[in-house]
């Protein structure tokens, strides 16, 4: 099979099953995920006391009950997420508690519903320590520190230092401990998570920065967590993690906070998109295909609506032509786009929006094509801009597709709006 990089740019099968198939049955643009694969990346992590799914990277009800069922607990960053948890079957409260509230601020919905549930919450400003102490005084809740640096694959997604608004800034923790203590919370964990796309040698700092924390908080302390973070190879240059390192690294940390403390300590990680990036696909169909001056375009029916990394982050997907063989499709250089009324509208583009071209097999119009490594930060970050519904979302469990959320219709466009008598 040819590939580009270490990709295959003739997919013709998804978990074993026909991509025709799959876009005869459901339509497209379909995101497909593949169960399998998520339950393979939890094992992986079997190491940590606590696998902590960071849902905002995929949140689909199925998608969340696969997680749950594979012994992942789960992260919510709003009421929405809170929802969703419970709704796929989490428990509020637990220990540790099945669903952690993170985030820099309690909008008031989310607020109302961290109370009325009993969500643990992981506070990430001195703000949230006054107004949860104000409403339910007496709980436990865990702080999340930005230690002062970070690292991420795009500035956008480096959650540390002082340009990042999230988590409580390392010198303020003192100040956090004493708001809490006189607010009647007990801080019983720390959490830092300093951006997506971390890589070791930044790690050790980070442990570092933790173990530094941990000690100034004392005995009190019974959880660290890891946050997420860690990466999966979207391009061939691309590494995973060196995962036993990954860990052993924190393990010491951990270990050296329950010799001071002389309890044990939990650990957690947080991954998003290592759990379920490689498991997700976006089947399209290419609608046209343009010679504009020196380049070729094959234009699908999926736009940045559906999966706007590229165009936010300049981000890379690997991308295949669904077809049996290439016989009679040699290898073109092409630009690759959608169907949306705006020029950033480019799939094979660099951060800043420079248009760059990718070899794939020759194709046209009716051809499908599979852009990968999009179960991660794909659906959720969709919009209906140009008014394009909401994509399918497709679940393979032992061997069978199961559509886990419709595609959106035209009256799922205009509900709730009115025009005015
Ligand atoms: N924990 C916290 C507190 C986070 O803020 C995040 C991601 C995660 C965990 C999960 O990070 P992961 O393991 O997925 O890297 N939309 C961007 C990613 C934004 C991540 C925001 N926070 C993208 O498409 O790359």
């Amino acid at each position: 099979m040819p590939t580009v990089g270490s990709f295959p740019v003739l997919q013709n099968k998804i978990a074993g099953i026909p991509v025709a198939d799959l876009a005869g049955q459901f339509g497209t643009p379909t995101f497909v995920y593949d169960a399998a694969k998520i339950a393979e990346r939890i094992a992986d992590l079997k190491a940590f006391d606590v696998v902590r799914f960071a849902q905002k990277a995929n949140s689909n009800l199925a998608v969340l009950d696969c997680v749950r069922r594979h012994g992942a607990l789960v992260d919510a960053v709003s009421a929405g997420e809170i929802h969703r948890a419970i709704s796929a079957g989490y428990k509020p409260g637990g220990d540790p508690p099945q669903i952690v509230y993170t985030a820099d601020i309690f909008d008031r919905k989310s607020l109302a519903t961290v109370v009325e549930h009993g969500i643990h919450v992981n506070c990430g400003s001195p703000d949230m320590i006054e107004q949860l102490g104000e409403a339910a005084p007496g709980r436990e809740i865990t702080l999340r520190i930005n230690p002062g640096f970070g690292h991420g694959h795009s500035q956008k997604t480096n959650t540390g230092g002082d340009q990042s608004k999230h988590g409580i800034w390392h010198e303020q923790l003192d100040e956090c401990l004493r708001r809490s203590d006189f607010r009647g919370l007990a801080v019983t964990g720390l959490h830092m998570h300093i951006g997506s796309g971390t890589d070791l040698e930044h790690l050790a700092e980070v442990c570092g920065a933790m173990e530094k924390a941990a000690l100034r908080v004392g005995r009190s302390i019974r959880s660290i967590s890891a946050g997420g973070g860690l990466p999966v190879p979207y391009k061939q240059e691309d590494s995973y993690v060196d995962l036993p390192q990954y860990f052993r690294l924190w393990d010491e940390t951990r270990k050296r906070l329950e010799s001071a403390f002389g309890h044990k300590i939990h650990l957690e990680i947080e991954p998003g998109r290592y759990l379920v990036a490689e498991s997700g696909f976006l089947i399209t169909e290419i609608r046209a295909v343009k010679r504009m001056g020196q380049n070729l375009f094959y234009l699908l029916d999926a736009g940045f609506n559906n999966l706007a990394r590229p165009v936010l982050y300049g981000s890379y997907h690997p991308m295949a032509i669904a077809a049996e063989s290439d016989r009679d499709r040699p290898l073109q250089e092409v630009v690759v786009g959608g169907p949306l009324c705006e020029s950033g509208d480019i799939f094979t583009q660099l951060e800043g929006g420079f248009v760059c071209k990718r070899s794939l097999p020759a194709a046209g119009v009716g051809d499908f094509l599979v852009i990968g490594i999009a179960g991660a930060y794909g659906f959720v970050m969709g919009s209906n801009y140009n008014s394009k519904p909401l994509a399918a979302e497709v679940l393979i469990r032992d061997g069978k597709p199961h559509l886990v959320r419709a595609r959106q219709t035209d009256e799922d466009l205009v509900r709730g709006e009115v025009i005015p008598v």
